[in-house]
């Protein structure tokens, strides 16, 4: 059974408070909550069929810190933020965010899956920017910013549209908040995303390959406003890219990622110039060939 699947009232997660992590000695104490912590990612277990993309993943990040995500295709890199975006539920494992369960709820002694609303409610804390902008076609640039905080966060017209003028001024499109997205460049496309994103607050920003659709004229831009971010916010920021010079500019860590398992992780200047384990060596000399 998976950890999402409804259980009857009184059943308790496969294996009761003992399950998988807690027999591991791994069950979270929702007493014990570190307050520098963003996101903490324990055993996490994600399969599709057979295939299995997190293999019993940890992964921790500190309140503010910015973690580049680094790996092969079809890794699971991607799998990992849309598991932190409540896109794809894991089948094991414990996921929190600042310090609160994401799929889990306690229930007096033990950890039950988590209803919807409770999951909906902690995942309001992360913002997702992806590779294909996903922007809403029919809606002018500034709605696409001010529909999240009106629908979710209950914000009204006047103080959305005043949020919204704010971060389109912040990625450089004031003067667009008026046009619809099919009169953009790529480029603008995806600063309309970062501000849409932006705009639901989050405490974490994930980034998925958001320069990979775009053409190399246009990824300068769309890094400078991901640089503004990195060095001007405290929020926490998890980044999928290849682009390992902007990587080692604003990352606090780099983690190398592949078949589902960690493989290394370390200050950006360490892991580039002097990767210990092969499997980085070998990837970092086939991106930087490319770069
Ligand atoms: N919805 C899905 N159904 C079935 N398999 C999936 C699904 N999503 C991802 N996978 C598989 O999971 C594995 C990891 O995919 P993921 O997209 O996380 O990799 P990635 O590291 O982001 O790769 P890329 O660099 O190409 O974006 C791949 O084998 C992929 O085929
Ligand atoms: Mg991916």
């Amino acid at each position: 059974m998976s950890a999402h699947e409804q259980l009857a009232p009184g059943e308790t997660y496969p294996g009761g408070p003992a399950g998988t992590p807690a027999a591991a000695g791994k069950l979270p104490d929702p007493y014990d909550v570190d307050n520098d912590v963003c996101v903490e990612m324990s055993q996490v277990v994600k399969r599709f069929g057979d295939n299995v993309v997190l293999d019993h993943l940890d992964l921790t990040v500190k309140a503010g810190q910015k973690v580049v995500i680094i790996g092969p295709s079809g890794s699971g890199k991607t799998t990992i933020l849309r598991v932190l975006m409540t896109l794809e539920r894991p089948e094991e494992g414990f996921v929190s965010i600042h310090g609160e369960q994401l799929y889990h709820q306690r229930r007096v002694d033990r950890w039950v899956p988590a209803k919807e609303s409770h999951i909906r409610r902690v995942r309001r804390n992360v913002s997702m920017v992806f590779q294909h902008f996903h922007l809403f076609p029919h809606r002018t640039v500034r709605q696409n910013v001010t529909l999240g905080p009106r629908k979710v966060l209950g914000l009204d017209k006047d103080h959305a549209n005043a949020l919204a003028m704010d971060l389109l001024d912040r990625v450089g499109l004031a003067d667009k908040a008026d046009v619809h997205p099919a009169s953009l460049s790529g480029g603008q496309k995806q600063r309309v995303a970062i501000a849409r994103a932006l705009a639901m607050e989050p405490r974490l920003m994930l980034f998925d390959e958001v320069t990979s659709a775009l053409d190399p004229e246009l990824v300068g831009e769309v890094l400078a406003v991901l640089r503004d971010l990195a060095q001007h916010t405290s929020m926490s920021m998890l980044l999928v890219t290849h682009e390992m010079r902007f990587a080692e500019e604003i990352a606090d860590r780099v983690v190398m990622f592949d078949e589902g398992r960690i493989v290394e992780d370390r200050p950006p200047h360490e892991m580039f110039t002097d990767p210990t384990e092969e499997r980085t060596q070998a990837f970092l000399q086939a991106v930087l060939r490319n770069d």
